[in-house]
Protein backbone atom coordinates (compact mmCIF):
# COMPACT_ATOMS: atom_id res chain seq x y z
CA UNK A 1 0.00 0.00 0.00
CA UNK A 2 2.54 2.24 0.86
CA UNK A 3 4.25 2.40 -2.79
CA UNK A 4 0.04 3.51 -4.15
CA UNK A 5 0.20 5.89 -1.16
CA UNK A 6 2.68 8.02 -2.67
CA UNK A 7 1.49 7.19 -6.62
CA UNK A 8 -1.97 7.93 -6.84
CA UNK A 9 -2.79 10.11 -3.84
CA UNK A 10 -1.60 13.94 -3.11
CA UNK A 11 1.03 14.85 -0.41
CA UNK A 12 1.06 17.77 1.24
CA UNK A 13 4.95 17.50 2.23
CA UNK A 14 7.63 15.64 0.67
CA UNK A 15 8.10 13.53 4.05
CA UNK A 16 5.26 12.21 5.01
CA UNK A 17 5.49 10.02 8.31
CA UNK A 18 3.76 7.27 6.32
CA UNK A 19 2.08 4.72 9.22
CA UNK A 20 0.15 2.16 7.30
CA UNK A 21 -2.56 1.71 9.59
CA UNK A 22 -4.58 -0.92 10.68
CA UNK A 23 -7.16 0.04 13.13
CA UNK A 24 -7.60 2.35 16.50
CA UNK A 25 -8.88 2.00 19.57
CA UNK A 26 -8.89 4.29 23.43
CA UNK A 27 -5.58 5.78 22.99
CA UNK A 28 -3.87 3.24 20.46
CA UNK A 29 -3.35 3.14 16.44
CA UNK A 30 -1.92 0.02 15.40
CA UNK A 31 0.00 -0.26 12.20
CA UNK A 32 -0.51 -3.06 9.19
CA UNK A 33 2.44 -4.49 10.97
CA UNK A 34 1.05 -5.68 14.31
CA UNK A 35 2.95 -2.34 16.19
CA UNK A 36 1.49 -0.57 18.41
CA UNK A 37 1.86 3.52 18.82
CA UNK A 38 0.08 5.44 21.59
CA UNK A 39 -1.62 8.30 20.38
CA UNK A 40 -0.36 11.75 22.06
CA UNK A 41 -1.57 13.90 18.82
CA UNK A 42 -5.36 12.81 18.65
CA UNK A 43 -5.13 13.18 15.06
CA UNK A 44 -4.21 16.44 15.45
CA UNK A 45 -7.00 17.58 18.31
CA UNK A 46 -9.54 15.70 16.55
CA UNK A 47 -10.37 12.38 18.58
CA UNK A 48 -11.34 13.89 21.41
CA UNK A 49 -12.80 11.15 22.74
CA UNK A 50 -9.69 8.65 21.77
CA UNK A 51 -10.32 6.60 18.50
CA UNK A 52 -13.67 5.00 18.21
CA UNK A 53 -15.17 5.60 21.45
CA UNK A 54 -18.27 3.15 21.53
CA UNK A 55 -20.74 6.34 22.21
CA UNK A 56 -19.69 7.74 18.72
CA UNK A 57 -19.89 4.80 16.58
CA UNK A 58 -22.99 3.34 18.14
CA UNK A 59 -24.43 6.70 17.25
CA UNK A 60 -22.87 6.30 13.93
CA UNK A 61 -24.39 2.93 13.12
CA UNK A 62 -27.47 3.51 14.26
CA UNK A 63 -27.75 6.94 11.74
CA UNK A 64 -26.11 5.30 9.03
CA UNK A 65 -29.31 2.32 9.62
CA UNK A 66 -31.98 5.32 9.14
CA UNK A 67 -30.99 7.75 6.61
CA UNK A 68 -27.55 9.22 5.32
CA UNK A 69 -27.88 12.35 3.22
CA UNK A 70 -31.26 13.21 2.39
CA UNK A 71 -30.85 16.95 1.33
CA UNK A 72 -28.88 20.20 0.85
CA UNK A 73 -28.26 21.91 4.49
CA UNK A 74 -30.78 23.88 6.03
CA UNK A 75 -34.04 22.62 3.78
CA UNK A 76 -35.23 19.65 5.81
CA UNK A 77 -35.62 18.89 9.57
CA UNK A 78 -33.13 16.28 10.66
CA UNK A 79 -32.92 15.02 14.11
CA UNK A 80 -29.14 14.89 14.73
CA UNK A 81 -28.45 18.36 13.32
CA UNK A 82 -31.34 19.89 15.10
CA UNK A 83 -30.50 18.33 18.11
CA UNK A 84 -26.52 19.09 18.30
CA UNK A 85 -27.25 22.85 17.17
CA UNK A 86 -29.98 22.57 20.51
CA UNK A 87 -27.20 21.34 22.71
CA UNK A 88 -24.66 23.72 22.00
CA UNK A 89 -27.40 26.58 22.20
CA UNK A 90 -27.88 24.75 25.80
CA UNK A 91 -24.22 24.84 26.63
CA UNK A 92 -23.01 28.40 25.38
CA UNK A 93 -24.00 32.04 26.21
CA UNK A 94 -27.17 33.74 25.22
CA UNK A 95 -25.78 35.53 22.33
CA UNK A 96 -24.96 32.19 20.79
CA UNK A 97 -28.03 30.11 20.41
CA UNK A 98 -27.55 29.92 16.85
CA UNK A 99 -25.04 27.31 14.50
CA UNK A 100 -24.31 26.76 11.20
CA UNK A 101 -22.72 23.54 10.51
CA UNK A 102 -20.43 22.74 7.62
CA UNK A 103 -17.62 20.21 6.51
CA UNK A 104 -14.70 21.60 8.21
CA UNK A 105 -12.75 24.39 10.07
CA UNK A 106 -12.02 26.02 7.55
CA UNK A 107 -15.17 26.50 5.83
CA UNK A 108 -16.65 27.62 9.24
CA UNK A 109 -14.16 30.43 9.31
CA UNK A 110 -15.28 31.64 6.03
CA UNK A 111 -18.58 31.32 6.64
CA UNK A 112 -18.11 33.52 10.00
CA UNK A 113 -15.96 36.04 7.78
CA UNK A 114 -19.26 36.26 5.56
CA UNK A 115 -21.18 36.71 8.32
CA UNK A 116 -19.55 39.50 9.92
CA UNK A 117 -19.41 41.53 6.56
CA UNK A 118 -22.80 41.01 5.98
CA UNK A 119 -23.34 41.92 9.82
CA UNK A 120 -21.74 45.29 9.73
CA UNK A 121 -21.82 46.18 6.03
CA UNK A 122 -17.78 46.61 6.27
CA UNK A 123 -15.62 45.00 4.96
CA UNK A 124 -12.38 45.22 6.82
CA UNK A 125 -10.96 41.84 8.99
CA UNK A 126 -7.81 42.16 11.21
CA UNK A 127 -6.23 39.22 12.03
CA UNK A 128 -3.30 38.33 14.13
CA UNK A 129 0.20 37.62 13.45
CA UNK A 130 1.07 33.83 13.32
CA UNK A 131 -2.48 32.73 13.43
CA UNK A 132 -4.07 30.05 11.79
CA UNK A 133 -7.44 29.78 10.26
CA UNK A 134 -7.34 27.14 7.74
CA UNK A 135 -5.88 26.59 4.15
CA UNK A 136 -8.79 27.74 1.80
CA UNK A 137 -8.94 30.87 0.24
CA UNK A 138 -10.48 33.38 2.58
CA UNK A 139 -9.19 31.63 5.80
CA UNK A 140 -5.95 32.02 4.19
CA UNK A 141 -6.26 35.39 4.28
CA UNK A 142 -6.46 36.25 7.53
CA UNK A 143 -3.54 33.41 7.98
CA UNK A 144 -0.39 35.73 9.98
CA UNK A 145 2.39 33.78 8.30
CA UNK A 146 3.43 35.59 5.38
CA UNK A 147 5.96 33.38 3.81
CA UNK A 148 2.76 30.18 3.71
CA UNK A 149 0.97 32.66 1.58
CA UNK A 150 2.73 34.66 -1.04
CA UNK A 151 2.81 31.55 -3.31
CA UNK A 152 -1.15 31.86 -3.17
CA UNK A 153 -1.69 35.75 -3.56
CA UNK A 154 -3.39 37.80 -4.29
CA UNK A 155 -5.74 36.88 -1.34
CA UNK A 156 -8.75 38.66 -0.27
CA UNK A 157 -8.09 42.26 0.78
CA UNK A 158 -8.76 44.51 2.80
CA UNK A 159 -7.40 42.00 5.63
CA UNK A 160 -4.73 43.29 8.10
CA UNK A 161 -2.57 41.73 10.91
CA UNK A 162 -2.41 42.81 14.42
CA UNK A 163 -0.04 41.57 17.22
CA UNK A 164 -1.95 38.98 19.35
CA UNK A 165 -1.62 40.06 22.75
CA UNK A 166 -0.44 43.53 21.26
CA UNK A 167 -1.88 46.46 23.45
CA UNK A 168 -0.51 49.21 20.84
CA UNK A 169 -2.52 47.34 18.25
CA UNK A 170 -6.24 47.44 20.04
CA UNK A 171 -6.39 51.03 17.97
CA UNK A 172 -5.98 49.77 14.49
CA UNK A 173 -9.71 48.29 15.45
CA UNK A 174 -12.36 50.70 14.05
CA UNK A 175 -15.32 52.09 13.08
CA UNK A 176 -14.34 50.42 9.89
CA UNK A 177 -13.48 46.98 10.68
CA UNK A 178 -16.54 44.73 10.57
CA UNK A 179 -14.24 41.85 12.49
CA UNK A 180 -10.97 40.77 14.19
CA UNK A 181 -10.47 37.39 14.34
CA UNK A 182 -8.38 35.29 17.09
CA UNK A 183 -7.61 32.10 17.99
CA UNK A 184 -8.45 31.91 22.06
CA UNK A 185 -5.64 30.46 22.23
CA UNK A 186 -3.06 30.87 19.40
CA UNK A 187 -2.84 26.93 17.95
CA UNK A 188 0.09 27.08 15.09
CA UNK A 189 1.81 29.84 16.69
CA UNK A 190 2.90 27.98 19.69
CA UNK A 191 0.03 27.48 21.80
CA UNK A 192 0.52 31.11 23.32
CA UNK A 193 -2.19 32.37 25.53
CA UNK A 194 -3.62 35.70 26.10
CA UNK A 195 -1.70 37.46 28.57
CA UNK A 196 -3.11 40.73 30.88
CA UNK A 197 -6.54 40.34 30.00
CA UNK A 198 -6.16 41.29 26.00
CA UNK A 199 -9.25 39.22 25.08
CA UNK A 200 -11.23 41.73 27.33
CA UNK A 201 -9.69 44.79 26.23
CA UNK A 202 -10.51 43.13 22.32
CA UNK A 203 -13.86 43.06 23.44
CA UNK A 204 -14.04 46.18 24.59
CA UNK A 205 -12.55 47.98 21.74
CA UNK A 206 -15.28 46.01 19.39
CA UNK A 207 -17.81 47.11 21.44
CA UNK A 208 -16.76 50.60 21.27
CA UNK A 209 -16.53 50.35 17.26
CA UNK A 210 -19.28 47.99 16.36
CA UNK A 211 -16.27 45.24 15.14
CA UNK A 212 -17.36 41.64 15.34
CA UNK A 213 -15.15 39.69 17.78
CA UNK A 214 -14.69 36.24 15.96
CA UNK A 215 -12.87 33.27 18.13
CA UNK A 216 -11.58 30.36 16.37
CA UNK A 217 -12.00 27.51 18.63
CA UNK A 218 -11.25 24.88 16.52
CA UNK A 219 -8.49 23.46 18.47
CA UNK A 220 -9.09 24.44 21.69
CA UNK A 221 -13.00 24.01 21.46
CA UNK A 222 -15.12 21.28 23.34
CA UNK A 223 -12.81 20.15 26.19
CA UNK A 224 -9.54 20.63 25.07
CA UNK A 225 -8.47 23.24 27.70
CA UNK A 226 -10.92 22.70 30.98
CA UNK A 227 -13.41 24.01 29.70
CA UNK A 228 -16.05 23.41 27.06
CA UNK A 229 -15.09 26.65 25.37
CA UNK A 230 -11.62 27.77 26.05
CA UNK A 231 -12.90 31.66 25.89
CA UNK A 232 -14.94 31.07 29.31
CA UNK A 233 -11.41 31.07 30.85
CA UNK A 234 -11.09 34.58 29.65
CA UNK A 235 -14.44 36.16 31.04
CA UNK A 236 -15.58 37.46 27.53
CA UNK A 237 -17.58 36.23 24.72
CA UNK A 238 -17.16 36.34 21.06
CA UNK A 239 -19.87 37.75 18.61
CA UNK A 240 -19.06 34.41 16.30
CA UNK A 241 -17.64 31.28 17.85
CA UNK A 242 -15.82 28.59 15.45
CA UNK A 243 -15.68 25.34 16.14
CA UNK A 244 -14.69 22.20 14.41
CA UNK A 245 -11.53 19.23 14.51
CA UNK A 246 -12.89 17.74 18.07
CA UNK A 247 -16.18 18.59 17.58
CA UNK A 248 -17.03 15.59 15.40
CA UNK A 249 -15.43 13.09 17.41
CA UNK A 250 -13.53 11.69 14.56
CA UNK A 251 -15.23 12.50 11.62
CA UNK A 252 -14.93 15.69 9.54
CA UNK A 253 -17.12 18.78 10.82
CA UNK A 254 -17.28 22.41 10.94
CA UNK A 255 -19.80 24.99 12.74
CA UNK A 256 -20.11 28.72 13.58
CA UNK A 257 -22.30 30.10 15.96
CA UNK A 258 -23.50 33.94 16.08
CA UNK A 259 -26.57 35.43 17.83
CA UNK A 260 -29.72 34.21 15.52
CA UNK A 261 -30.34 38.20 14.98
CA UNK A 262 -27.01 37.78 13.34
CA UNK A 263 -27.29 34.50 11.72
CA UNK A 264 -30.28 35.56 10.12
CA UNK A 265 -28.58 37.69 8.17
CA UNK A 266 -27.29 34.90 5.58
CA UNK A 267 -30.94 33.67 4.95
CA UNK A 268 -31.67 36.78 2.82
CA UNK A 269 -30.96 39.45 0.58
CA UNK A 270 -29.00 37.74 -1.24
CA UNK A 271 -31.25 34.22 -0.42
CA UNK A 272 -29.10 31.66 -0.27
CA UNK A 273 -26.27 34.03 1.35
CA UNK A 274 -24.54 30.85 2.40
CA UNK A 275 -24.85 27.74 1.03
CA UNK A 276 -23.43 23.68 1.20
CA UNK A 277 -24.55 20.25 0.38
CA UNK A 278 -23.22 18.34 3.19
CA UNK A 279 -23.11 20.48 5.90
CA UNK A 280 -25.56 18.76 8.84
CA UNK A 281 -24.82 15.93 7.60
CA UNK A 282 -26.60 13.35 9.84
CA UNK A 283 -24.45 10.66 10.11
CA UNK A 284 -21.71 13.62 11.19
CA UNK A 285 -23.99 15.61 13.26
CA UNK A 286 -25.13 12.23 14.86
CA UNK A 287 -21.38 11.59 16.06
CA UNK A 288 -20.45 15.14 17.38
CA UNK A 289 -24.11 14.55 19.09
CA UNK A 290 -22.43 11.75 20.62
CA UNK A 291 -19.47 13.58 21.71
CA UNK A 292 -20.73 16.85 22.52
CA UNK A 293 -23.14 14.32 25.24
CA UNK A 294 -20.58 12.35 26.53
CA UNK A 295 -18.60 16.01 27.56
CA UNK A 296 -21.34 17.20 28.82
CA UNK A 297 -22.86 14.35 31.02
CA UNK A 298 -19.26 13.26 32.39
CA UNK A 299 -16.37 15.07 34.19
CA UNK A 300 -13.90 14.23 31.19
CA UNK A 301 -13.65 17.78 30.53
CA UNK A 302 -13.14 19.06 34.29
CA UNK A 303 -10.62 15.82 34.29
CA UNK A 304 -8.56 17.50 31.60
CA UNK A 305 -6.85 20.04 34.27
CA UNK A 306 -5.70 16.72 36.72
CA UNK A 307 -3.98 15.02 33.37
CA UNK A 308 -2.45 18.56 32.40
CA UNK A 309 -0.31 18.55 36.12
CA UNK A 310 0.45 14.93 36.16
CA UNK A 311 1.65 15.64 32.24
CA UNK A 312 3.23 18.69 33.48
CA UNK A 313 5.04 17.00 36.50
CA UNK A 314 6.13 13.85 34.00
CA UNK A 315 7.74 16.21 31.37
CA UNK A 316 10.03 18.17 33.55
CA UNK A 317 13.59 17.46 31.90
CA UNK A 318 16.73 19.52 31.22
CA UNK A 319 15.77 19.24 27.72
CA UNK A 320 12.58 21.10 27.82
CA UNK A 321 12.64 24.43 27.99
CA UNK A 322 8.92 25.15 28.82
CA UNK A 323 5.78 23.48 28.46
CA UNK A 324 3.00 26.22 27.03
CA UNK A 325 -0.56 25.64 26.57
CA UNK A 326 -3.84 24.71 29.02
CA UNK A 327 -5.11 21.39 29.55
CA UNK A 328 -4.22 18.68 26.84
CA UNK A 329 -3.20 21.39 24.34
CA UNK A 330 0.00 21.32 25.32
CA UNK A 331 3.44 21.92 23.61
CA UNK A 332 6.82 20.89 24.84
CA UNK A 333 9.41 23.87 23.97
CA UNK A 334 12.98 22.08 23.44
CA UNK A 335 16.37 24.39 22.10
CA UNK A 336 16.14 24.43 18.23
CA UNK A 337 13.62 22.42 15.45
CA UNK A 338 16.72 19.96 15.01
CA UNK A 339 15.85 18.87 18.38
CA UNK A 340 11.74 18.69 17.94
CA UNK A 341 12.13 16.72 14.73
CA UNK A 342 14.79 14.15 16.32
CA UNK A 343 12.99 13.70 19.05
CA UNK A 344 9.70 13.07 17.28
CA UNK A 345 11.13 10.98 15.01
CA UNK A 346 12.66 8.84 17.37
CA UNK A 347 9.41 8.58 19.47
CA UNK A 348 7.65 7.44 16.79
CA UNK A 349 9.70 4.25 16.33
CA UNK A 350 9.60 3.75 20.46
CA UNK A 351 5.55 3.58 19.69
CA UNK A 352 4.48 7.30 20.99
CA UNK A 353 2.67 9.47 18.05
CA UNK A 354 4.33 12.93 18.65
CA UNK A 355 3.95 16.12 15.69
CA UNK A 356 5.06 19.28 15.16
CA UNK A 357 3.54 22.69 15.33
CA UNK A 358 2.70 24.34 12.16
CA UNK A 359 4.93 27.76 12.61
CA UNK A 360 7.01 27.05 16.02
CA UNK A 361 9.42 24.30 14.93
CA UNK A 362 11.05 24.61 18.52
CA UNK A 363 7.54 22.92 20.03
CA UNK A 364 6.63 18.94 20.28
CA UNK A 365 2.66 19.07 19.90
CA UNK A 366 1.41 17.16 23.09
CA UNK A 367 -2.36 16.94 22.61
CA UNK A 368 -3.77 13.42 23.05
CA UNK A 369 -7.71 12.41 22.88
CA UNK A 370 -9.30 13.63 26.12
CA UNK A 371 -9.90 10.42 27.56
CA UNK A 372 -6.16 9.05 27.55
CA UNK A 373 -5.71 7.15 31.02
CA UNK A 374 -3.20 8.55 34.06
CA UNK A 375 -1.09 4.97 33.48
CA UNK A 376 -0.97 6.13 29.23
CA UNK A 377 0.24 9.55 30.40
CA UNK A 378 2.75 7.64 32.68
CA UNK A 379 3.75 5.58 29.35
CA UNK A 380 4.19 7.68 26.95
CA UNK A 381 6.08 10.30 28.91
CA UNK A 382 8.71 7.03 29.74
CA UNK A 383 9.39 7.02 26.25
CA UNK A 384 9.49 10.87 25.33
CA UNK A 385 12.43 11.09 28.33
CA UNK A 386 14.18 8.07 27.66
CA UNK A 387 14.76 9.15 23.79
CA UNK A 388 15.37 13.24 25.98
CA UNK A 389 18.21 11.13 28.06
CA UNK A 390 18.99 9.32 25.32
CA UNK A 391 19.86 12.26 23.26
CA UNK A 392 21.53 14.43 26.34
CA UNK A 393 24.24 11.23 26.39
CA UNK A 394 25.38 11.72 23.11
C1 LIG B 1 -7.19 27.09 14.93
C2 LIG B 1 -7.54 26.41 13.64
N1 LIG B 1 -8.35 27.02 12.79
C3 LIG B 1 -8.73 26.44 11.62
C4 LIG B 1 -8.25 25.20 11.26
C5 LIG B 1 -8.68 24.59 9.95
O1 LIG B 1 -9.52 23.51 10.15
P1 LIG B 1 -9.66 22.39 9.01
O2 LIG B 1 -8.34 21.75 8.85
O3 LIG B 1 -10.75 21.49 9.51
O4 LIG B 1 -10.09 23.13 7.77
C6 LIG B 1 -7.39 24.54 12.12
C7 LIG B 1 -6.82 23.23 11.74
O5 LIG B 1 -5.73 22.86 12.11
C8 LIG B 1 -7.02 25.15 13.33
O6 LIG B 1 -6.18 24.53 14.20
Amino acid sequence: MTEDFYKYQAQTTPHPLALEISHAEGSYIYDTSGKKHLDFVAGVSACTLGHCHPRVVSAIKTQAEKYLHVMVYGEYIQEPAVELAKLLANNLPQNLNTTYLVNSGTEAIEGALKLARRATGRTQILYANNAYHGNTMGSMSVMGYEERKNAFKPLVPDCFPVNFNGEADLQKITTETAAIILETIQGGAGFIQPENDYLKKVRKRCDETGTLLILDEIQPGFGRTGKLFAFEHFGIVPDILVMGKGMGGGLPIGAFTASHEVMALLQDNPKLGHITTFGGNPVIAAAALATLQELTETDIVQQTLQKEKLLRKLLEHSLIKEVRGRGLMLAAMVESPEIASEVILACKERGLVLFWLLFEGRAIRITPPLTISNDEIEEGCKILTDVLNSLQKR
